[in-house]
């Protein structure tokens, strides 16, 4: 029923989404044993390939496969040295010579992890794409509000901040989506795509009228790096309209959670106390990060070969 490949949200069904969510509550489990670990991939390798910088996902799908007895090999080439995509894929190929059982990319080009699996024999895990996807923070995200909510079915989810740069908002949008939540987002204009409406979202620009109601409330950091040179209103005016804290959260609904992907700028998308308390529930993304990849692995590199033959 699952594909071969991870790249993104949007090509999943609700049904495959719901037995990674499923598969994830159970790798939860064994997250909090004494022993942490479990010998279901003994034997098999698991390549971490990141271009860009990382601390959570990186960490978590190594400790997620190492949870499962899998040999996890990190490797960061210098972006610097391999611009061309020529040498990304050979950096590919080279690794795919080792026989992986799968491989895990990030870059910071949309498209980049779809290139690789087009010519890698082992399945490829996007762990995000310039601004396009971010399937497992998506993933995690699920898995946190199905925790805290009992169901995604109903909700109104509303996704603040710079949307325009953000794979996390893209992926989440396509998740909440299929899972049968009321999508909304809000940020200034010039951090809203055009035709975002077409994804089956509502855009606003006033934060208030985006939070009335909410059930899930989700700040997005600021891209700074994806923002080059462009139209940011200054960091104050931006905290002072869309910066979460307690006041605004009012607006809200009272049992309204509030999510952020991290890394946090504190102060500016999110207040301080919310960063660290609920209803922010940062560090249970964090938590859940680590078992949905271990569900991820076990779905996508645990197969017998024949099974994941292209
Ligand atoms: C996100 C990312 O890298 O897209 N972080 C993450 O994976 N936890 C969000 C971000 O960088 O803002």
């Amino acid at each position: 029923m699952i594909g071969r490949d991870l790249l993104g949200i949007e090509r999943l069904e609700r049904a495959e989404i719901e037995r990674i969510l499923d598969t994830a509550e159970h790798m939860r489990e064994i997250g909090t044993r004494e022993v942490k670990k479990v010998p279901t991939l003994r034997g098999r390798t698991i390549v971490n390939l990141f271009f860009e910088s990382s601390t959570r996902t990186r960490a978590s799908f190594e400790i997620a496969g190492k949870r499962l007895s899998a040999d996890v090999i990190n490797f960061s080439p210098s972006t610097s040295s391999l611009k061309k995509a020529e040498s990304i894929l050979d950096t590919a190929r080279t690794l795919d010579a080792m026989d992986p059982d799968a491989v895990v990319v990030r870059h910071a080009e949309a498209g980049v992890p779809q290139r690789i699996a087009d010519v890698l024999a082992a399945p490829v895990i996007n762990a995000g794409d310039g601004a396009h996807e971010h399937p497992t923070q998506a993933l995690l995200d699920l898995l946190t509000v199905r925790q805290e909510k009992g169901c995604i079915d109903g909700l109104t989810v509303t996704i603040v901040g710079d949307i325009l740069h953000s794979r996390v908002a893209r992926s989440n949008i396509y998740a909440f989506r299929k899972l049968g939540a009321e999508v909304r987002i809000a940020a200034p204009p010039p951090m809203i795509p055009c035709a975002i409406e077409a994804l089956g979202v509502k855009a606003y620009t006033s934060l208030r009228e985006a939070l009335e109601g909410a059930d899930v409330v989700m700040a997005l950091r600021i891209q700074n790096e994806r923002l080059a040179g462009a139209y940011f209103p200054s960091t104050r005016e931006y905290s002072a309209t869309f910066g979460i804290d307690r006041a605004k959260l009012r607006f809200a609904k009272d049992d309204a959670i509030v999510m952020h992907p991290g890394p946090v700028n504190r102060g500016v998308e999110l207040a301080h106390d919310l960063a660290d308390h609920r209803p922010g529930v940062i560090l249970d993304q964090v938590r859940n990060g680590v078992a949905i990849r271990m569900a991820v692995l076990y779905l996508f590199a645990g197969r017998q070969p024949a099974e994941a033959a292209r």
